[in-house]
């Protein structure tokens, strides 16, 4: 190949309200505002759809955007898709830092989910005032040691068993021990 994918320069969701949102993140999360463009026409498209677009900054370079589309049908997300599928991380120091990140929000009245151990690294979750659910996490100590046990013939065995079985293959079972230990308990056996 002639070419390699350097980074993520962007990722971009909707939001309902470019002012709101800017001033949730920055209220919330600490994040700055660091951009702003817009039109009345889309420029890939060229279509009639006025749009504001914002650039939040999330620390050495990334870059979170929304737009807001006042002439759409209001937002929503995908019916079909549980609503801790599609979601945001974005990476904290270490644990003072995420548990201070936990007490800010809450104080500020959002509802956060965890922490949650998943063996490599550790995370809280919450949702944005758009219905995006966010991830704040950081890495565990351990965390090259564990990846290093996940070799590349494991990975590709995973990832052939699943496609045979659609269950989850064990491989990998070590790194929510500890947090799926009750929920695992109540699982007959053989499912
Ligand atoms: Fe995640």
């Amino acid at each position: 190949m002639s070419f390699k994918i350097e980074k993520i320069h962007h990722v971009a969701y909707r939001c309902k309200d470019a002012k709101e949102t800017v001033e949730w993140y920055k209220k919330h999360l600490n994040m700055d505002f660091i951009l702003a463009f817009a039109e009345d026409h889309v420029p890939s498209t060229k279509a009639f759809d006025p749009y504001m677009h914002i650039f939040l900054d999330a620390g050495n370079g990334n870059v979170l955007a929304f737009f807001e589309l006042p002439n759409q049908p209001e937002m929503g997300s995908d019916p079909n898709t549980p609503d801790w599928v599609q979601h945001l991380a974005m990476k904290v120091k270490d644990r003072d830092a995420l548990m201070a990140a936990k007490k800010h929000l809450e104080d500020g009245g959002i509802d956060v989910i965890g922490v949650t151990n998943h063996g490599i690294f550790h995370s809280i979750y919450f949702f944005d005032p758009n219905g995006h659910r966010m991830e704040l996490t950081y890495d565990d100590i351990t965390s090259e040691e564990k990846v290093s046990m996940i070799t590349e013939e494991i990975k590709q065995e995973m990832l052939d068993e699943w496609t045979r079985t659609k269950r989850a293959p064990a491989h990998t079972h070590f790194l929510h021990a500890e947090e799926l230990k009750e929920a695992k308990e109540q699982v007959p056996v053989g499912e």
